[in-house]
C-alpha cells in the first residue's frame, strides 16, 4: 500500500459527500468507506460500538473522536484498501484529522486531497428532508432531484426505501450547528496543508462530479 492515494470527502450534512464518493470510488477503482454507514450498521447489529453510537446518531451529535478513529482504523486496515480508498464523513474534527494523518502515515498511504463540498443550509434542508435510502443495498435517492422509478422501491435491487431517523428538520439543524462548530475548523487545518479543494456543491450531481474529478486530477 506504500504511497497509495487517499481522498477524503468532507462538507456539511447533505452536501452530497456520499453521492460523490459513490461516483469517485469506482472511477478510481478503489473502495468507498462511509463512516456514517459503518456506524449505522453497528447500531443495526447492536455491537458495542453501535450501543455507544446510537444516542449520538439519533441526536445529530458526533460520536466521540476515539470511537470514530477506531471504526475508521478497522476499515482502512482491510486488504481491499491496499491500493487506496475514498472516505466520506471522516475525519470531521481537527482532532480526528490529526489522528487520521498519523494513521495513514503509519500505514504508508498518501493523503492526496480533501474535497470539501460546500452548500447552503437552505439547500441542505431541501436535500435531506427529501432523501430516501435503500435499506438493502444503500443506494441513495431524492424524491425530487433523483426519484426512483417506482415510489419507495429501489431501482437497483427492489429493496424498500426508507427515510433516515436523523433526517428530520429538527435533527438536521442540530447536525448543521455541530458541523459549523466542530467540522468547519478542520477545513482551515487542511487548507494550511495545501490539500483542501473547495467544490461548489449546489450544482446538479454530474456538474459537481466534474469539479470533483478536476480536483482529483490536479
Ligand atoms: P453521515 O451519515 O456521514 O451524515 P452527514 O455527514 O450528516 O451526511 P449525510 O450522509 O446526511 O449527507 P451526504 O453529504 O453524504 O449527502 P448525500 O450524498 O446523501 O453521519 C451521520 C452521523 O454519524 C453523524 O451525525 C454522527 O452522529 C455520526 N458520525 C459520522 N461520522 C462521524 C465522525 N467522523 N465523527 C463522529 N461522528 C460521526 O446527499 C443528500 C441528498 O441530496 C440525497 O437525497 C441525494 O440524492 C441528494 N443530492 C446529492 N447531491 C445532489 C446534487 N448535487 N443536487 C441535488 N441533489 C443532490
Amino acid at each position: 500500500m506504500t504511497g497509495a492515494d487517499v481522498f477524503v470527502l468532507a462538507g456539511p450534512p447533505g452536501s452530497g459527500k456520499g453521492t460523490q464518493a459513490k461516483l469517485l470510488a469506482p472511477k478510481l477503482r478503489v473502495p468507498h468507506i462511509s463512516l456514517g454507514d459503518l456506524l449505522r450498521e453497528a447500531v443495526r447489529n447492536k455491537t458495542n460500538v453501535g450501543e455507544v453510537a446510537k444516542g449520538y446518531l439519533d441526536a445529530g451529535k458526533l460520536v466521540p473522536d476515539q470511537v470514530a478513529i477506531d471504526v475508521a482504523e478497522e476499515a482502512v486496515n482491510k486488504k481491499e484498501c491496499n491500493n487506496g480508498f475514498v472516505i466520506d464523513g471522516f475525519p470531521r474534527t481537527v482532532e480526528q484529522a490529526k489522528l487520521f494523518d498519523g494513521l495513514i502515515g503509519k500505514l504508508g498511504f498518501n493523503l492526496k486531497k480533501v474535497l470539501y463540498i460546500d452548500i447552503s443550509l437552505e439547500e441542505i434542508l431541501r436535500r435531506l428532508t427529501g432523501r430516501r435510502s435503500c435499506s438493502k443495498c444503500g443506494a441513495v435517492y431524492h424524491v425530487q432531484f433523483n426519484p426512483p422509478k417506482c415510489e419507495d422501491i429501489c431501482d437497483n435491487c427492489g429493496g424498500p426505501l426508507r427515510q433516515r431517523h436523523d433526517d428530520t428538520a429538527e435533527v438536521i439543524k442540530v447536525r448543521y450547528e455541530v458541523y459549523k462548530e466542530q467540522t468547519y475548523p478542520m477545513m482551515e487545518y487542511y487548507r494550511k496543508t495545501g490539500k483542501l479543494a473547495r467544490i461548489d456543491g449546489s450544482k446538479p450531481v454530474n456538474e459537481v462530479f466534474k469539479e470533483v474529478s478536476k480536483a482529483v486530477a490536479s
